[in-house]
C-alpha cells in the first residue's frame, strides 16, 4: 500500500475506499469458472463467473488481463510492417500477456485521434462529459485528459468531466494510477467500480449531451448460447448444471424463456415470422432431410451487448458513443454461429480451448454483435 511519492492525497483516498469496497465483494456464485450451486445457470452467467467474478474472473487479476507498455513504440524508428510486426514479436516475448489492446500499442496516437474528433465535433458551449467503460489500465483516459490539456480551451479542460464505469476493482485502482500521473487530471477524474449492463447503478436519466467510450469491451461481454437437436426443431436456450456430486459441469436444453434470450435471438433474426413459399419448401425439404441425418445447430448471441446498448440508451438519450472492436477472430474451434475464442494462459504460453465448459481462468472474446443500435451518433471502429 505504499503510494509512490507525489500523488495527491484524494486519489489515495479514493484508491484506499476502493481497496476496501474489493474485500466487500459479494461471495463468488462459482467456483473456477465452475457452477457451486444445484441450480442451472444461462450460459451468460457462465461467461460472466469466468470473466469478472471477483475472486476468480480473468479480469479480476491484478496483472495480466490488459498489457501495459513502459514507454509508446516509436514508429519513426520502424521501418515497415516487418520491422513492426518482429517489434512486436519483442514485446510479448518481454511481458508475460496474452495481448495489448491498440490504444496501449499506438499510444499515445490512438487515444490523441479519439480527443481529437470529440474536440472536433462536441458542442463545447456545455461542459464536456466523457464516460468511458472498460477503460483497462486507464491509458486512454490519460491519453485524452493529456490531449485536452494541450489542444483544447483552458476552459474546456478545466470544466470537463471524465468518469470511468469499469467492473474490476484491480483496473479501476490502475487507471486511477495512471491518469494520476498528472495531477490536475484527478479533478476531472473518476472512477466508479460497477458493472455498466446494470441500470440500477447509472442512476437517474441523464439527458444532456456527452460521450461514451468503449474500447474492446463489447467483444468481451457475456453471451448466451440457443441450441438445436437438428435443421427444423425450434431453438432451445442452453443451461449449464453441475453433473450429479462431481466438479463436472453440464448442458442442458430448456425453451426459450428468458425474456433477453428471445429478444436477442428476435433482433438477429432467429425466428423469422412469415416465410416466403420457398423458404416454406426448402423448411419443408429439411425437415425430412433432418429425420434422417440429423445435424444439431448452436447459435451465440450477444445478450450482454444488447442489456448494455439498451442501458446506455435509456440513461444516456444524448450520448454519442465510439466503440472500437475487432472485425474477425482466427482460428475458432467451438461450435456455433457467432462462436467465440475461448483461451487462457499457461506458462507463458496462451492455449485455445476447444470446448467452452472448461473454462477455469479463461478468456472469451466474440466479434458479432448483431444487435440495432438507437445511438444519435455512433463510430464504430472495426480492427
Ligand atoms: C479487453 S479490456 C479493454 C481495456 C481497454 N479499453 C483497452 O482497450 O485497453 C475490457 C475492459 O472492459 C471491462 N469491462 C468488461 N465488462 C464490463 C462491464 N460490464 N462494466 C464495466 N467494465 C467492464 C474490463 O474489466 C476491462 O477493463
Amino acid at each position: 500500500d505504499t503510494a509512490p511519492s507525489g500523488m495527491a492525497p484524494a486519489y489515495l483516498a479514493t484508491i484506499h475506499a476502493l481497496r476496501r469496497a474489493a474485500r466487500w465483494a459479494p461471495a463468488a456464485l462459482f467456483s473456477s469458472g465452475i457452477v457451486a450451486g444445484d441450480k442451472p445457470v444461462l450460459v451468460r452467467d457462465f461467461v460472466r463467473s469466468a470473466l469478472y467474478d471477483p475472486n476468480h474472473g480473468y479480469f479480476s487479476k491484478r496483472s495480466g488481463p490488459v498489457g501495459v507498455l513502459d514507454s509508446a513504440i516509436r514508429f519513426h524508428k520502424l521501418e515497415g510492417r516487418t520491422a513492426y510486426m518482429k517489434h512486436l514479436d519483442k514485446l510479448y516475448k518481454m511481458h508475460d500477456i496474452s495481448w495489448f489492446t491498440p490504444v496501449e500499442l499506438f499510444k499515445p496516437w490512438y487515444a490523441y485521434a479519439i480527443a481529437a474528433s470529440i474536440l472536433r465535433t462536441a458542442n463545447l458551449s456545455v461542459p464536456l462529459k466523457i464516460y468511458e467503460i472498460g477503460g483497462g489500465s486507464g491509458t486512454c483516459a490519460k491519453c485524452v485528459l493529456d490531449y485536452m490539456m494541450l489542444n483544447a480551451p483552458p476552459k474546456v479542460y478545466n470544466n470537463m468531466k471524465y468518469i470511468s464505469v469499469e467492473i474490476s476493482s484491480s483496473l479501476a485502482e490502475k487507471q486511477l494510477e495512471t491518469v494520476g500521473e498528472v495531477q490536475s487530471h484527478l479533478s476531472k477524474f473518476t472512477v466508479e467500480h460497477r458493472d455498466a449492463t446494470d441500470i440500477a447503478g447509472w442512476g437517474c436519466k441523464d439527458p444532456q449531451p456527452c460521450w461514451v467510450l468503449m474500447l474492446e469491451v463489447l467483444d468481451n461481454l457475456p453471451h448466451d448460447l440457443v441450441y438445436s437437436p437438428d435443421q427444423v426443431s425450434p431453438w432451445m436456450e442452453v443451461w449449464i448444471e453441475k453433473v450429479n456430486g462431481s466438479s463436472q459441469v453440464c448442458e442442458v436444453y430448456k425453451p426459450l424463456q428468458d425474456p433477453l434470450v428471445s429478444r436477442c435471438s428476435e433482433i438477429v433474426g432467429m425466428n423469422e415470422e412469415n416465410p416466403s413459399l420457398r423458404e416454406k419448401l426448402s423448411f419443408a425439404a429439411k425437415g425430412l432431410v433432418s429425420k434422417v441425418f440429423p445435424k444439431p445447430r448452436r447459435a451465440w448471441l450477444p445478450t450482454g451487448c444488447l442489456k448494455l446498448l439498451d442501458t446506455l440508451h435509456q440513461t444516456l438519450p444524448s450520448m454519442s458513443l465510439i466503440a472500437s472492436d475487432f472485425s474477425y477472430l482466427p482460428d475458432v474451434s467451438i461450435p456455433g454461429d457467432r462462436a467465440p475464442l475461448v483461451s487462457s494462459k499457461k506458462d507463458g504460453k496462451t492455449l485455445d480451448h476447444p470446448n467452452y465448459l472448461d473454462a477455469q481462468v479463461c478468456h472469451f472474446h466474440f466479434i458479432h454483435i448483431a444487435v440495432t443500435l438507437q445511438a444519435d451518433n455512433l463510430f464504430l471502429l472495426l480492427e
